[in-house]
């Protein structure tokens, strides 16, 4: 018989959360979803936790071009390494900083497997403390989106503490068309070993719409040990909205391309790569 309390607590968590409210888990950094999105993202043909194998490559080629030859470059948030290696091999010095334990440690074995001299940096990107050291920070696959403004503007300041003058910052976002697009989700399922978990759990999966093109995934993972609540933030920005936030936080130019192509912008993008000069 399901007991009052585990009740109240499912009913407590499915309300509405304030925004940008934190989750008790961590989909990245917790053991056994961090194998999991490992395995995503060397899916080569998934666009999961990584973009797949043709836009990554089509992404470093961009950047490539975008930048001087033999570039310093710090890759906040490198995951294992897919833009790292392929930018090192063109010419570049790069420094990875990742928080999952798991990931940068096979990021580690791949690029001294293949003789690759990469620094990997098992870190939160919000403790970091580079000072004019960088040509190029890069910040790819949204985790801006993810942020909230106060968290944005942290990354912001410390992005300029770490690029040297006239040092560029790129990232991506994606637009209100990406979520036009995907729409919300309101589901449940029961799964004997999947993503959240390895034994039997329920996964109880809500979208929530909030003002200002903020939206929130959420998933209740629910097993015989615990109840835990994972919630997935995203803050969708127009062109000219990031373009005023850039610029609010103190960059001198700013540039916002579609991504990938480099083609002229359409108002029908779902993604916009930003590139920022200190
Ligand atoms: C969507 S994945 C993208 C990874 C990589 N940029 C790519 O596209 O292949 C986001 C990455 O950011 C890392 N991350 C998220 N928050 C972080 C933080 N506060 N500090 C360091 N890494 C973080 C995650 O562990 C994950 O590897």
């Amino acid at each position: 018989m399901i007991t009052n309390n585990v009740m109240k607590q499912i009913v407590a968590l499915s309300n509405k959360p304030y925004v940008f409210e934190r989750g008790t888990g961590n989909i990245w950094t917790e053991e056994y979803i961090a194998k999991q999105m490992l395995k995503a993202h060397l899916d080569k043909t998934s666009d999961g936790a990584s973009r797949n194998i043709e836009a990554i490559e089509k992404t470093v080629d961009f950047i490539n071009k975008a930048i001087k030859k033999n570039s310093t470059i710090l890759d906040l948030g490198c995951g294992p390494g897919l833009y790292a290696e392929r930018l090192f091999q063109l010419g570049h010095s790069i420094t990875g900083i990742d928080f999952s334990e798991n990931t940068i440690q096979y990021a580690r074995n791949h690029a001294k497997q293949e003789n690759l001299q990469i620094e990997y940096r098992c870190e939160d990107m919000f403790q970091l403390n580079y000072n004019k050291q960088f040509d190029v920070v890069m910040q790819i696959y949204g985790e801006i989106n993810t942020f909230s403004g106060y968290e944005r503007e942290q990354i912001f300041r410390i992005v300029r503490e770490a690029l040297k003058p006239e040092g560029v910052f790129i990232f991506d976002v994606t637009t209100p068309v990406h979520r036009k697009k995907s729409g919300l989700s309101n589901k449940w399922y029961i799964s004997e070993n999947g993503f959240w978990r390895g034994n039997r759990h329920l996964v109880l999966e809500e979208g929530f719409a909030y003002e200002d093109n903020i939206w929130l995934d959420q998933y209740i993972v629910m097993d015989e040990e615990e109840i835990k609540v994972y919630p997935n933030w995203f803050h969708n920005y127009t062109k000219k909205d990031i373009e005023t936030i850039v610029l609010e936080a103190g960059f001198t130019k700013v540039n916002v391309i579609n991504s990938l192509t480099g083609e002229s912008n359409s108002n029908e993008s779902e993604w916009l790569t930003v590139i920022a000069e200190k």
